[in-house]
């Protein structure tokens, strides 16, 4: 079974983006017994309809790809690439957008929402779910985890995907998505949606300093010190459930129902919780930031590795659509 996903290099990574699909990308790795192999991914040409500095992309890069080696991608289990590295996929875009209707892309939210936000779209954006379908199906991936906004882009695959095989035989693989049930959406500082473009990120790896400052912002009701509070809305609480056991979670429940403490109190437990979790990567994270030549030469076989599998499935496809005469 093939499990692929990419991320973005569009900015700084956090705790939404891990809960949601880093955590589960690195679980996936083969689990010893030749069951599943992962295929990972920086989706640098798709950052592309975002960012236009160059240094800026360039150093995102690099991050992103140091930052998922800290956190356990594993370059000999997995396929660990950059997108433009391999741009055998461009190729696969251009074939599948013929296979995609143009009111498929038009539903599209992402598109929508950025649309509707005033984002000035590009026919890039407008095209990208067509690239994110070469990406999956150019490795015959099984399953993609993503988040939850991602899943109509995979369903949208699925379509176009079908829509080719209907026309030229059985020669797609089609993808399912992957969503854990806990974690679908993980909570910004204001309680909308953690994403790096609202401005209510809690980062990683930031310092002990930006991190606390990012979770002292977390909205909350205004409940005093002897009040009982409620726990099942509360956005600190929210957060919490991603780091804590259920029998820390039961302990957590109850200082809630006791006067006493303040949300000031619950969110420095979310600080150290969050402090431990991350700690044991941030050293790992050091050497490959001090080491960039021992980053690329990671990404540069990876790509060699994920290369050779497009150009055997690209060649497949160019000879059923009729491009090898
Ligand atoms: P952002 O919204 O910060 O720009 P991206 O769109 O780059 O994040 O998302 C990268 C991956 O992380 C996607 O698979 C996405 O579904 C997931 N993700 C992003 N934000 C969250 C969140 N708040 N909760 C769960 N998953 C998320
Ligand atoms: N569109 C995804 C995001 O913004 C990133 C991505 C690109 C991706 N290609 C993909 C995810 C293929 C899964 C599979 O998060």
């Amino acid at each position: 079974m093939r499990i692929l996903s990419g991320i973005q290099p569009s900015g700084t990574i956090h705790i939404g983006n891990y809960f949601g699909m880093i955590k589960k990308m690195i679980e996936s790795q083969d689990d010893g017994q030749g069951n599943r192999e992962l295929f990972a991914f920086i989706a640098s040409y798709h950052a592309l309809t975002s960012v236009k500095d160059k240094e800026f992309l360039q150093k995102n890069i690099f991050e992103a790809a140091v930052n998922f080696l800290a956190l356990g991608m594993d370059p000999e289990k997995s396929t660990f690439w950059v997108q433009s590295d391999v741009p055998e996929v461009l190729e696969l875009y251009w074939i599948l957008s013929n296979h995609t209707p143009m009111g498929l892309l038009e539903r599209a939210h992402s598109y929508k929402d950025k649309t509707a936000k005033g984002i000035n779209a590009n026919h890039g954006l407008f095209s990208y779910p067509v690239l994110m379908a070469a990406d999956i199906l150019l490795f015959d991936s099984n399953i993609v985890p993503v988040g939850k906004d991602q899943i109509q882009h995979v369903e949208m695959t699925r379509d176009i995907a079908a829509t080719f095989n209907h026309t030229y035989g059985d020669i797609l693989t089609i993808p399912e998505h992957k969503i854990d049930t806990v974690v679908q959406s993980v909570p910004g500082t204001d309680g909308a949606k953690m994403s790096k473009s609202y401005g209510n990120t809690i980062d990683m790896f930031g310092t002990k300093k930006g991190i606390k400052k990012q979770v002292m912002k977390i909205v909350t009701d205004s409940k005093e010190l002897e009040d009982i509070k409620e726990w099942d809305s509360c956005n600190v609480y929210t957060l919490c459930q991603l780091f804590m056991s259920d029998d820390e979670l039961v302990e957590l429940q109850k200082r809630y129902a006791t006067p006493g403490e303040g949300y000031g109190h619950f969110k420095l437990t979310l600080l150290d919780k969050i402090n431990e979790h991350f700690s044991p990567f941030a050293q790992r994270r050091e050497h490959y930031l001090n080491n960039p030549d021992e980053v690329k030469e990671i990404l540069a076989h990876g790509a060699s590795k994920a290369r050779k599998i497009a150009q055997e499935k690209l060649k497949i496809i160019r000879d059923a659509v009729g491009l090898n005469y």
